[in-house]
């Protein structure tokens, strides 16, 4: 039988230890489960922000187009229906999405909250998301809006290059791999999105003003929409990012970052040094017994 199941010992080591003291840090964090959403056309830098922000607040990032594209290459049958109306540019239909997106949200990674990327688009998405959240007792806290005038859309989409195993994005101008066409960090080919071309643009930016502008709008009229300046330099746009998330939640983890690195620097090292010593003396003790 075919299992995910994946074998620990082909992890690498630093790979398990980075995991591990990712958990420790997330583990300090409040337990409030934060639900961000990042709205805003194509290309303007919802997924290049969204790493920041899950790293910041220990978050999961679901973005749909990622889903949905990782369905279509794995031929899944979400994936063949889905395929048509990604190549020219239109939004796949609710019903597969709003499944992909409730499913996901129950991952162990998205225990202290997650950013949706890329939902709701439409307003029967974002009146099925309220549904989802309010069986659980949650609510959206922040949607964060990425502004931007369509005309610097275009650079932006053309000159994007992606690393697909981890996601990362690069721009031939903006935001240039050191090696062209290379990933910074495995040295692996980058590759271009197929609806990435100036015409499939038209259509993803038609379908933004007509169908994801309006859920925008929707979540304005609650009161918990915070504007971006998305055309700024990337930099910049972090800054206002980190601005976000509710002031509240803000403040209190400026307590947690203090005990993560207390206990990071701290207690770790002792830790590690205790098990040191544990390991040296029963090795001792052993040459004593016999
Ligand atoms: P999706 O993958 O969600 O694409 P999108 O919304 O069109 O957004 P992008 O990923 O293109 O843009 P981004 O804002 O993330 O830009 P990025 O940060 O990479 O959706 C694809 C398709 O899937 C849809 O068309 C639809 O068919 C389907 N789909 C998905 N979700 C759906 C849903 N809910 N319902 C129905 N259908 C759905 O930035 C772009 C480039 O600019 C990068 O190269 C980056 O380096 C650069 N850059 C970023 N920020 C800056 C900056 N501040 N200054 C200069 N350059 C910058």
């Amino acid at each position: 039988m075919a299992t995910n199941s994946m074998n620990l010992e082909d992890i690498p080591s630093e790979s398990l230890m980075s995991e591990l003291l990712r958990r420790m840090k997330c583990a300090s964090k409040p337990d409030k489960r934060l639900i961000l959403i990042v709205a805003g056309p194509p290309g303007s830098g919802k997924g290049t922000q969204s790493p920041i922000i899950k790293d910041e607040y220990c978050l999961c990032h679901l973005a749909t187009g990622d889903m949905l594209r990782a369905a279509v290459a794995a031929k899944t049958p979400l994936g063949i229906k889905a395929k048509e109306a990604m190549d020219k540019g239109e939004l796949v239909s609710d019903d597969l999405v709003v499944g992909i997106i409730d499913e996901a949200m129950k991952k162990p990674s998205c225990k202290k909250g997650f950013i949706l990327d890329g939902f709701p688009r439409t307003v029967g998405q974002a009146q099925k998301l309220d549904d989802m959240l309010g069986k659980q007792g949650v609510k959206i806290d922040k949607v964060l809006d990425f502004a931007i005038d369509d005309a610097v859309l275009e650079e932006r989409i053309t000159g994007r290059w992606i690393h697909p195993a981890s996601g990362r994005t690069y721009h031939t101008k903006f935001a240039p791999p050191k090696v062209p066409g290379l990933d910074d960090v495995t040295g692996e080919p980058l590759v271009q999105r197929k609806d990435d071309t100036a015409a499939v643009l038209k259509s993803r930016l038609d379908a933004f003003h007509k169908q994801t502008q309006p859920v925008i709008d929707y979540y304005s009229e609650k009161g918990i929409v915070a504007k971006l300046h998305a055309e700024k330099p990337q930099k910049e746009v972090t800054d206002e990012v980190k601005k976000g998330p509710p002031k509240k939640l803000r403040n209190s983890m400026d307590f947690y970052s203090c005990f993560e690195y207390t206990f990071g620097f701290i207690v770790m090292p002792l830790l590690f040094l205790a098990q040191i010593s544990a390991v040296v003396c029963s090795s001792i003790g052993d040459d004593y017994d016999t």
